[in-house]
């Protein structure tokens, strides 16, 4: 089964996510080829976890706090997520890195709240464009990866999943090539490895995100190292979204 996200970013208000929703609920039969995870801004979680009910759809928040409580005006907690019926959580995303200065350790302290009141964690990771030019890829992995799962317990990586999405393809029309998409999976699989166990690398869930979109699709469907995709700006547009979901089930 592949897992598709869904990062919908700072676009759609309640009422337009009502419409995308009652659209998408009736063109989308729940699959067992897929598992469809939509994350969506704060404010449209009540109305989406409403139209959810009773699909096997996972609904998900795009950020959370590095606190459990305390004066954090404007901030959202672990245990506000899960009573609002949220199932999963984007941390470390390179936008929220980039403009919101979160660092490697708040992003560590975001997973370990997300995982303490029971939500699963998408944790994105990611080279810039200058260490892809210098061939950093895998030292930026290493890093991002060791920091952000620092503490954590083997049994908590079964809630995560690792976003591979490389800066300079996010929202940019350009990816890397299949074959450098798989070889930096793999390089994740090798850090869980070092770091938690053989068995820990196989099986956890590694997906592609950075302008996935109905033209390359069908190219890196068949990925060996990873486990589906985040879309971005292609899930804004309902056709366009259900076409990749479609190819990736056939
Ligand atoms: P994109 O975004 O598909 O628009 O490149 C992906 C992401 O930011 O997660």
């Amino acid at each position: 089964m592949k897992k598709i996200i869904a990062n919908f970013k700072m676009n759609f208000t309640p009422s337009m996510t009502k419409e995308y929703l009652i659209q998408l609920l009736a063109r989308y039969a729940d699959s067992d080829k897929v598992k469809l995870c939509l994350s969506f801004p704060y404010t449209s979680l009540a109305i989406a976890k409403f139209l959810l009910d009773k699909r096997k759809i996972s609904l998900g928040a795009q950020n959370i706090c590095d606190e459990e409580e305390g004066k954090n005006t404007g901030e959202i907690n672990g245990a506000m997520l899960k009573d609002a019926g949220v199932n999963y959580v984007i941390i470390g995303h390179s936008e929220r890195r980039k403009k919101f200065k979160e660092d490697n350790k708040s992003i560590n302290h975001k997973i370990k709240i997300a995982l303490k009141n029971g939500l699963s964690v998408i944790l994105c990771v990611g080279e810039s464009l200058a260490d892809y030019n210098t061939l950093k890829t895998f030292d930026v992995l290493t890093e991002q990866l060791e920091a952000a799962l620092k503490g954590l317990y083997e049994n908590e990586l079964e809630n995560i999943t690792i976003a591979y999405e490389p800066i300079w393809a996010i929202g940019t029309g350009i990816t890397p090539t299949a074959a450098e998409i798989d070889k930096a999976c793999k390089t994740i699989r090798n850090v869980i490895k070092e770091d938690f166990s053989q068995k820990a690398s196989e099986n956890i869930e590694i997906v592609y995100g950075g302008s996935v979109n109905t033209k390359n699709i069908s190219k890196f469907k068949n990925l060996k190292y990873s486990n589906g995709f985040l879309v971005g700006g292609a899930c804004l547009d309902l056709g366009a979204f259900l076409q990749i979901i479609s190819t990736i089930e056939k």
